[in-house]
């Protein structure tokens, strides 16, 4: 992967006609390679996951990690994930999610091949990763550079269908106790988004659970995690039995695109609460 003129990274592709990017998201690794978050040993999840994704999606171009890539923002977190994509030999981007750490996550991902919080073309693609994080908080917020990075890459690629990813969800899922930890203020991401009628999917991670909407031309999507999940609609906290899984997007040159949740069972771990 190497950066165009703008500074926009440029990823290396099988077939321009029709590309493939995965999302992963929510893995939660931890310091000890072995550390397990609510019972399920998360990086072993991570690392069947990716397998899984090897075996069924061996030309996938491009894998966006859409945060809480770590547990405990430890800067070993990090490289556990570099560890585990390095064989892959695909291209990762990944943004920081309310369990990640900024520092941790430069510290830890520092000459590997894992790029953060950053936009890549991908064939006729665009692909904007965005930083949402608010040190210490649950919630997420974009910055005023994130949105302005946001719109200078949109306006210098405005002939490239875009996926944007991030990691706090910009809209309600009916999920009341996930839905207090939303992106604030997201009003301004799709005033931003409507200006600029490239964008075509608004992708998150957070919620633990596969979610599809739809906002004028603009496909709302959020996907499983890696690790545990949680039940959709659920007012307070509830872990779900269904497997981990990830998000594939087929993309065409003419700017249409296909989306599907693949879940993972061999990826599955019992999750038990309190077990933290
Ligand atoms: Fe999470």
């Amino acid at each position: 992967m190497r950066a165009d003129g703008t500074g926009v990274l440029e990823v290396e592709v099988g077939d321009p006609s029709c590309v493939t990017v995965i999302q992963i998201t929510d893995s939660h690794l931890r310091q000890d390679a072995d550390g397990a978050v609510l019972g399920v040993p998360t990086r072993e999840a991570l690392r069947r996951v990716l397998a899984g994704i090897r075996r069924d999606y061996p030309h996938t171009d491009l894998i966006v990690h859409s945060g809480d890539i770590a547990d405990d923002g430890h800067p070993d977190s990090y490289r556990h994930l570099a560890a585990l994509v390095r064989d892959l030999d695909v291209p990762v981007v990944c943004v920081p999610g309310n369990h990640d750490d900024r520092k941790a996550m430069s510290q830890g991902l520092v000459s590997t091949t894992v790029h953060r919080s950053c936009s890549a073309r991908v064939g006729s693609w665009l692909v904007v990763a965005l930083d949402t994080l608010v040190s210490n908080a649950e919630y997420g917020r974009l910055s005023g550079s994130e949105l302005q990075r946001l719109d200078v890459d949109l306006l210098s690629h405005t002939d490239h269908p875009t996926l944007v990813f991030l990691h706090h969800p910009p809209v309600e899922i009916g999920s009341k106790w996930m839905d207090a930890m939303g992106l604030r203020d997201a009003q301004r991401l799709f005033d931003l988004v409507a200006a600029r009628a490239q964008v075509r999917v608004l992708a998150w991670g957070h919620n633990h659970q596969a979610f599809e909407d739809r906002r004028g031309g603009v496909c709302l999507l959020a996907a499983p995690a890696t690790c545990f999940q949680f039940t959709p609609g659920s007012r307070h906290m509830e872990v779900d039995a269904l497997a981990p899984g990830y998000r594939v997007f087929t993309l065409y040159q003419d700017g249409t695109f296909d989306t599907k949740v693949v879940r993972v069972p061999e990826a599955w771990f019992p999750p038990q609460l309190g077990t933290e």
